[in-house]
């Protein structure tokens, strides 16, 4: 049994797994409490983590209906991420383990995310091809082992979660704000603007000018013609973040010969791009965004830390 903490970002997460069996997944969100200064201020995500990490273990446990003794490993997501919020998790993970000597499985929080596809309903093994879109990486991923890859190609600037929360600001949807250009976007003409999809080398993606574009169409059009036609414009800004996504996979594809695409992160919430690759595996919508789920998911395939060489660790940014 794994109890796993994940706190890399502005999500105070635990999950309890028990085998292939998830008996529990807690997240407690920040996103409210960071909404008001549009983007994740990281001293403030650590001091709530702080408040919020020990109540989210507990109930994690308590909905597992286990006790800390039954745990047999405890792991933790030790980068990358806010370097303070991740110690908090760290910390707590590195008190709960040596209080019980256990083991400690520190876990990349990129395995973590191609480790969600690893989870019941319907698990995915390599190897496949694996898209990771969030708010810090775009990458396109060989996967051979269980939660491990090489890379095929990465973002040049911004990454596709970014691009989505810098559109939403520009529009003034609030933080984060993939979620809402996806709801919005659904009342909207695609094809109104015509945004770029840039053309970089190799499998690598870009979207600073994408997020530029948007900027100076919303400029020109003017503050009242941007306001009425907003889900115009955050549709046709989804489907050129969509379209770049799903041209690249289907590259890589190609290159590699894997037949098999799996999608996560939180990017792969997007309901456009979920119905773009419909042959395509995605994570669980609840495993797509940051969750502690994946974390224990990935520590079933990461050596663990005996006790108490763990005390040692670091993470890292
Ligand atoms: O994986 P995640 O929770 O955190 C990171 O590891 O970064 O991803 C968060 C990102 C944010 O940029 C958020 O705007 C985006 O995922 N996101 C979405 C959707 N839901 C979350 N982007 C597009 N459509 C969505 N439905
Ligand atoms: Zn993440």
């Amino acid at each position: 049994m794994i109890l796993a903490l994940e706190t890399s970002c502005d999500e105070t997460a635990a999950a309890v797994l028990d085998g292939d069996d998830l008996r529990a997944s807690v997240v407690a969100s920040q996103a409210e409490l960071h909404a008001r200064y549009g983007g994740v201020v990281p001293e403030v995500a650590s001091r709530r983590h702080l408040e919020l990490v020990v109540p989210v273990a507990r109930e994690a446990l308590t909905r597992a209906g286990a006790r800390l003794q039954d745990v047999e490993r405890v792991a933790v997501t030790q980068g990358p991420g806010l370097i303070g919020a991740l110690l908090v998790g760290l910390s707590a993970a590195k008190a709960l383990a040596w209080a019980r000597r256990r083991p400690l499985v520190p876990v990349d929080h990129l395995r973590g995310h191609v480790a969600s596809l690893h989870l019941p309903p319907d698990p995915v093994w390599p190897p496949f091809l694996c898209l990771l879109a969030t708010g810090g990486h775009t990458l396109l991923l060989e996967v051979r082992e269980p939660a491990s890859f090489s890379v095929l190609g990465t973002t040049l600037d911004d990454a596709a979660g970014e691009a989505f929360d810098k559109g939403a600001r520009l529009l003034g949807l609030g933080y984060p704000g993939g979620a809402a250009i996806d709801g919005l976007a659904r009342e909207g003409d695609a094809e109104a603007f015509a945004f770029p999809v840039a053309r970089v080398g190799g499998l690598d993606f870009s979207f600073s000018g994408l997020k530029t574009a948007l900027l100076y169409t919303v400029r020109d059009l003017g503050a009242e013609e941007a306001e009425a036609r907003k889900a115009d414009l955050a549709a046709s800004y989804q489907r050129a973040i969509v379209r770049a996504l799903v041209e690249r996979a289907r590259a890589a594809a190609e290159r590699t010969g894997l037949e098999r695409l799996a999608v996560v992160g939180g990017v792969a919430a997007n309901s456009e791009l979920r119905a773009s690759l419909p042959d395509a595996a995605f994570a669980p919508l609840a495993l797509c965004t940051d969750n502690a789920a994946m974390i224990a998911s990935a520590a079933r395939f990461t050596d663990p830390v005996p006790y108490p060489d763990y005390l040692s660790l670091d993470a890292y940014a």
